[in-house]
């Protein structure tokens, strides 16, 4: 892993200063108080003072204007509520997140049952900016507030069994319709990753963004951020970690294997049958605004090709 700032190569209108940029951002804000971006999209009306201030920014960041906050909160995928995109900001807000407690079992040394409120004193909190891309070939940049689920698993030791990680979502069906009415997915939503994956420096427990705790929506109070992978992969409102000697089935994969594989790594070249993968729109830009061409492994490639050498990453979605 370099020891530097990860570099991409930015396209110049992608490249804002910050004047215009906290400008357009203001203009923006304006733009949904009036309704002017309308299409259902709601304003977070929450003037309270963000919890983290100050918190040492990564060296894992990259150096790119962040989509505003105001976007990523009410453009979510969080199907336990509901397959609007601006639903679930107040449907979500039923989910009690604290207290909150993680189950770790499986294939380690030392499992147990943790507090959230535990786990953050513990681990090393730090801003994480990081590209989002969605399998749905949008993507957005998010100052993500977490710490390295490597360094949490180290804690419970794992044994040299352990050879896949599998992540659970919490399961409310008094508060979640789809979980009630919806069987499209199974339920809980779960995913997986490869071990060396979940071990791997840029893989993230997120807890917060934009230096406060995760919107509901987005996932509160601890998801996984796997930047390389597209954002199925990313599970919300994780209650159960298991570290397992084969793979899990996962929700998606479950659903459609065709179209939601394993490995899921963000890949141009590799045609997703509903959506090409080769641009995406940044969200955030106007409608005018040029389409992203997408990077192999999400522009995360330096960092993590090492990991999939072995594999043809023509098939493997
Ligand atoms: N996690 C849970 N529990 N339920 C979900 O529906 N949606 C996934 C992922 N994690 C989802 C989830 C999908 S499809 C995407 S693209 C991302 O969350 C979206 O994250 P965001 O809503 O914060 O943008």
């Amino acid at each position: 892993m370099a020891n530097n700032k990860i570099k991409y190569s930015i396209p110049s209108y992608e490249i804002t200063d910050i004047s215009t940029f906290k400008n357009r951002r203001n203009i923006i804000k304006a733009a949904f108080a009036s309704g002017l971006l309308g299409s259902g999209i709601r304003l977070h009306a929450d003037d309270n003072k963000p919890k983290w201030s100050g918190l040492s920014k990564s060296h894992l960041s990259i150096d790119t204007p962040n989509t505003p906050k105001e976007i990523i909160e009410n453009y979510t995928n969080y199907y336990e509520f509901s397959f609007n995109k601006n639903d679930s900001t107040v449907l979500s807000q039923r989910l009690t997140v604290d207290p909150w407690t993680i189950e770790i079992s499986g294939e380690v040394e030392k499992p147990g049952k943790f507090n959230l409120e535990d786990l953050l004193r513990q681990n090393t909190l730090e801003e994480r900016i990081y590209r989002f891309r969605c399998v749905e070939a949008w993507s957005m940049v998010v100052p993500w507030v977490g710490f390295s689920l490597g360094d949490l698993l180290k804690k419970v030791q794992p044994l040299s069994t352990a050879q896949f990680v599998k992540f659970t979502s919490i399961y409310q069906p008094e508060i979640m319709p789809n979980q009630k009415s919806n069987s499209m997915l199974q339920w809980p939503y779960e995913e997986a990753l490869r071990i060396d994956e979940a071990m791997h420096p840029l893989t993230l427990l997120a807890v917060g963004m934009y230096g406060d705790t995760l919107p509901k929506q987005n996932g509160a109070p601890l998801r996984l951020i796997v930047p390389w992978k597209y954002g199925f992969k990313n599970i919300k409102a994780i209650v159960k970690i298991e570290l397992l000697k084969r793979a899990p089935n996962t929700s998606w994969n479950l659903f459609a294997p065709d179209e939601y594989g394993f490995y899921a790594n963000v890949n141009p070249d590799l045609p997703h049958p509903r959506w090409s993968q080769n641009t995406e729109r940044l969200l955030g830009g106007g409608f005018f605004t040029p389409r992203r061409k997408t990077e192999l492994f999400n522009g995360y490639a330096e960092h993590v090709a090492y990991l999939y050498k072995d594999m043809d990453l023509r098939h493997f979605f």
